[in-house]
């Protein structure tokens, strides 16, 4: 009997996931449910065939240069993988795999809470409430802005925005423009409702609500700067279901003070789960703990298909996701 690859995950998973790696690897759970340190990365990588991670293992050059290393495919539990140097783990011939797919509806039924949490003023209300400061129904009380028949600016045009267009066009009658210089074909464009444009500048001037959905990169990282925020019109808001980074949290907290924006729907953060303490001040912003893909259905889906990722690499079948 030939022995059972040896897999290592970094965090706890859910119970259904554990057992399915419990039946077809060698595996090792992860004992503590916490971000696993560049020391036991290295440990992983030296250790096993498999590394099972997730999105707050820092993959980095360094880490990657683990000596001796046996693993030979990283399988990244989550869609984004910006927590791995890839051209690292190319250099010494690991595999790369994500999970595509499965989080697509759920991480979209999540920007469309953030839109209409803070254009609602939702987050705002429940505080009050909450508080017991609220006094009453008034026909002035907590305003916020209409959604239906809003324009939304959809930065990125990947699998999520799609779903969040889809959502927004049929479900809110929401006009729906996007920027992505690899757009889909006018056809799939036409389908969701959604208007291309050439440039950002252009979504961001004409769109009530921006909703970030391209992946953290050297180009997109500082995206959304003082001068983008700038080109957003007066009163709209941001929502960020991608990744922090891509937003520059001094532009973007000087614009919610200054009232140049209307509000801010954010899922992500620079740095998390360290928040910058600036956020917590403003009424205007909603602020949710990376809850994208945070549904027992979509965990799930997200550690099956990890599983299968190390089991067609490890039968020497062709690997559904690999990105590196
Ligand atoms: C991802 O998959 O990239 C999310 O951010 C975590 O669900």
């Amino acid at each position: 009997m030939t022995a059972q690859p040896k897999v290592i995950v970094t965090r706890r998973l859910p119970a259904a996931v554990e057992s399915a790696l419990r039946e077809r690897f060698d595996v090792e759970l992860a004992a503590r449910d916490r971000p696993t340190g560049p020391d036991d990365l290295q440990r992983a990588l030296a250790q096993g065939d498999g590394v099972l991670s997730t999105v707050t293992d820092k993959l980095t050059a360094e880490v990657l240069a683990a000596y001796p290393l046996r693993a030979r495919i990283i399988a990244n539990f989550g869609v984004g993988y910006d927590n791995i140097d890839v051209l690292a783990a190319q250099a010494h011939e690991i595999v790369v795999t994500n999970t595509p797919d499965v989080l697509t509806d759920c991480t979209s039924d999540l920007a469309m809470t953030l839109i209409l949490m803070t254009m609602r003023r939702a987050g705002e209300g429940e505080r009050e409430l909450r508080g017991g400061r609220w006094t009453g129904w008034r026909p002035t009380h907590m305003v916020g802005s209409r959604v239906t028949g809003k324009t939304l600016g959809l930065v990125g045009m990947g699998r999520i925005a799609r779903a969040v267009a889809r959502r927004a066009h049929h479900g809110f009658g929401m006009r729906v423009l996007c920027y992505d210089p690899a757009a889909p074909s006018p056809v799939e464009l036409a389908a969701l409702g959604t208007e291309p444009r050439a440039t950002l500048e252009e979504v961001l001037a004409e769109a009530d609500v921006v909703s970030l959905h391209c992946p953290s990169t050297p180009a997109t990282r500082g995206l959304m700067n003082e001068q983008r925020l700038a080109q957003m019109r007066p009163g709209s808001y941001l929502v960020n279901t991608a990744r922090g980074d891509i937003v520059d949290d001094d532009a973007l907290t000087a614009a919610l003070a200054g009232g140049h924006l209307a509000g801010a729907g954010l899922d992500v953060f620079r740095g998390e789960p360290n928040i910058d303490a600036r956020y917590m001040k403003l009424d205007n912003v909603v602020l949710l703990p990376h809850l994208g893909s945070a549904t027992r259905e979509t965990r799930e889906a997200m550690g099956f298909r990890a599983i299968e990722n190390l089991a067609a690499f490890f039968e020497g079948r062709p690997i559904p996701d690999r990105v590196a």
